[in-house]
């Protein structure tokens, strides 16, 4: 999906990534282009290549290649109570689970490595090749986050949290200046951890992250803009995410949240921020002239915030927007997941505008009015190209960009009777010849798909499952 609504689909194509894990050619098979590169593999013996990887590899008949999908906003050691308390509102949930698990895992080195290391092969099972992380407030165990992920190969954004006006005792950083003395330290050991690996090879990046504004001064936020440009860091938040928070922040500032970071510069094309759940008519042209990126979490809306996020509007003035899980504000880490509840929530706004309409005939509710629904196809878009543009990463198969690829096989190929998780009945003695029929089939398994159809996948060319 190169732009939203557009599903491209390419069939009987040679692709080709180089040592350092880009797209380097991708064109009908049949094309001299690509002849002359399979001519030039057969020609050449076995024995003079020294790796394997230059043996092409060919798909099943019921197989497709996707890029993989990027989860936009995921709190890692809230993957410790996933699934838990979500009948709370958000602050007395930050609370009642968020800090205090955070704390538990920065307490204890083996609980972070239990729990990091099982959320990083979790989520290569589910397709997410591609996170932005909020991790917790220590350094120690960012950094256990961080190595987790390039020794797995799950390419992302690890962001060690700034916090100053914790209202939790025990978990907290005492002032902005030890917040600050924090973060570098961590950018510094990061880097340094990393400075073992070629530059394709990292596939771990840092992201500063002020955790929302009602537990971060004024002061930390301003020093926190200051060395995101000094140091060229990226800088994600939550934003507007739901009254109770918007409501904390107006009466601790006496302003809204947007404006406060606003007035601080945070809003500029390295900016990421969650949910802004009460994106408006104002809102729009300043996130989308700043090219802020907005990590839509419709799960998580659909619990901690009262309102839905109006996702038809920010693709119809076409603001940068990918997917988050808010694992654990959400409970599953499955973008997949995310996909479709983006797209149920998006028909129940749908629904709500017909009842302002006082319809009560289905003809009228065809009448006046915009559709507010966003499809399965624009909801790929969103899962792949849509995050990681924000990211300045690529998010399709296009030549220049990563290749970051989950395999699917949407009929099982040893035995078509339905091992996997699809009973697609009329491909069970034959192969998809259309691109019609591969849009049937891949609609079929947006619905009902799940990781036993993903028999692979690759992150800057590495094979991570
Ligand atoms: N706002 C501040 N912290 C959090 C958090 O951990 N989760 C969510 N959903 N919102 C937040
Ligand atoms: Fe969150």
């Amino acid at each position: 999906t190169p732009c939203p609504g557009e599903l491209r689909i390419r069939q009987d194509h040679l692709l080709v990534v180089d040592e350092k894990g880009y797209i380097t050619h991708i064109a009908p098979i049949h094309d001299d282009s690509s002849q002359s590169i399979l001519s030039g593999l057969s020609s050449s013996s076995p024995s003079s290549s020294s790796s394997s990887s230059s043996i092409p590899m060919e798909l099943g008949k019921h197989s497709f290649l996707l890029p993989v999908f990027t989860d936009l906003h995921i709190h890692a050691a809230q993957y410790l109570f996933c699934g838990l308390g979500l009948d709370l509102p958000l602050i007395e949930w930050l609370e009642r689970y968020a800090y205090k698990a955070e704390e538990r895992v920065d307490g204890d080195p083996a609980l972070a490595e239990r729990v990091y290391g099982t959320l990083v092969k979790r989520l290569l099972q589910n397709g997410t090749g591609c996170v932005s992380f909020f991790g917790t407030i220590g350094v120690r165990s960012n950094l256990i986050l961080a190595k987790k992920m390039q020794e797995a190969g799950l390419r992302g954004f690890v962001g060690k949290l700034s916090m100053d006006q914790s209202p939790r005792p025990t978990y907290g950083e005492t002032s902005a200046s030890a917040s600050l003395d924090s973060l570098n330290e961590f950018l510094d050991s990061l880097e340094g951890y990393l400075a073992q690996y070629k530059p394709h090879e990292k596939v771990v990046e840092p992201i500063i992250t002020p955790r929302y504004v009602p537990v971060c001064s004024d002061e930390l936020l301003g020093r926190l803009k200051e060395l995101g440009d000094k140091r060229g860091v990226r800088v994600q938040s939550h934003m507007c995410e739901g009254r109770d928070q918007m409501g904390l922040v107006y009466k601790q500032r006496g302003k809204r949240d947007q404006d406060i970071w606003n007035e601080l510069g945070f809003l500029g094309p390295k900016t990421l921020q969650a949910h802004v759940t009460y994106l408006d008519d104002e809102m729009i042209p300043l996130i989308k002239d700043r090219e802020v990126t907005i990590a839509h979490c419709p799960l998580s809306n659909a619990y901690l915030s009262e309102k839905q996020f109006p996702l038809r509007e920010a693709l119809d003035k076409s603001l940068n927007v990918g997917l988050g899980t808010d694992v654990a504000g959400g409970y599953t880490l499955s973008i997949q997941n995310q996909m479709r509840q983006a797209v149920i929530i998006s028909r129940l706004r749908e629904g709500a505008r017909c009842e302002n309409m006082d319809c009560s005939f289905a003809e009228s509710a065809n009448k006046g009015g915009k559709n507010l629904s966003v499809d399965w196809v624009e909801s790929i878009y969103l899962a792949t190209r849509g995050g990681k543009k924000g990211m300045g990463l690529g998010g399709c198969l296009e030549v220049g960009m990563e290749f970051d690829a989950q395999l699917i096989e949407l009929a099982d190929e040893g035995s078509p009777s339905g091992v996997g998780a699809l009973d697609l009945f009329d491909l069970q003695t034959r192969g998809i010849d259309t691109e019609e029929e591969w849009k049937v089939n891949v609609e079929r398994w947006w619905c009902n798909g799940d990781d036993r159809n993903r028999k692979g996948m690759w992150v800057q060319g590495r094979k991570v499952l």
